[in-house]
């Protein structure tokens, strides 16, 4: 059982601000389990009692989590003063969503957005080694050399070489096309990789993060509810 406040409970439902819902209680607009409820303070059981907003039933949503297929252009923020942000895309219930990590504002792909702090904690912290695949398009032949070095670590300047990264060539030319696999989440870390064996990145997105790989039918831009196996599989890795 889970207990909140009524005035969170209308708030977290986007239903007003605090003290627009406090006024909305006050002029006797919302009921409980059919009577009317004047106490912003009255506890609610969000799994069993029946709250309605002007005769409609208001059921609570705990957490979201959505698959989000990032466009390049837009900032892995909630928040920012110049450039659009990931949350622009997204039209959920809660207004306390976040991204799980962060994509460059030119790189694609597979991003989360939850409301799930204990989770996204759990996937980015460095010891769960959440594996992160990548496919890149680079400027330069890329060798089998190149796959050892991703190996056996590479120096990105920082205090340490980073960790064992799994390299797969699909196509090496002079843009060659790749799969690259990280255990880590540096910043820009396919790209100063990249840097680190002389061959820019040119394009970058990422198609899985953890169990969760991004669909063929989800279009730059478009976001889905993750599946009950999806977030199973998640929560359990
Ligand atoms: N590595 C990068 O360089 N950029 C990203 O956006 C993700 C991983």
């Amino acid at each position: 059982m889970s207990l909140l406040r009524l005035d969170k409970f209308l708030a977290d439902m986007q239903i007003g601000t605090r003290s627009q819902v406090k006024q909305l209680i006050r002029k006797g607009r919302i009921t409980v389990d059919g009577q009317i409820c004047r106490q912003p303070e009255a506890k609610i059981d969000t799994d069993r009692s029946e709250v309605t907003f002007d005769k409609q039933v208001i059921s609570y949503v705990h957490m979201e989590y959505y698959l989000f297929h990032k466009p390049a252009g837009c900032v892995s923020a909630t928040t920012d003063r110049n450039l659009p942000t990931v949350m622009e895309s997204i039209d959920a219930q809660r207004k306390d969503l976040f991204p799980v990590g962060r994509l460059d504002i030119d790189t694609e792909g597979l991003l989360l957005i939850t409301n799930d702090g204990e989770l996204a904690h759990q996937l980015l912290s460095p010891s769960h080694h959440v594996p992160k695949t990548y496919y890149a398009e680079i400027d330069g032949i890329v060798t089998d050399e190149d796959v050892l070095k991703f190996k056996e670590g590479l120096d990105i300047g920082e205090k340490n070489p980073t960790k064992q990264a799994e390299l797969v060539i699909l196509k090496s030319n002079v843009i060659s096309q790749i799969e690259v696999t990280v255990y880590e989440g540096k910043f820009h870390q396919v790209k100063r990789m990249f840097e680190a064996v002389g061959k820019p990145v040119l394009y970058l997105k990422r198609i899985a993060f953890g169990p969760l790989t991004l669909p063929d039918d989800l279009k730059k831009g478009e976001y889905r509810s993750l599946t009950e196996d999806e977030l199973e599989a998640l929560k359990n890795r």
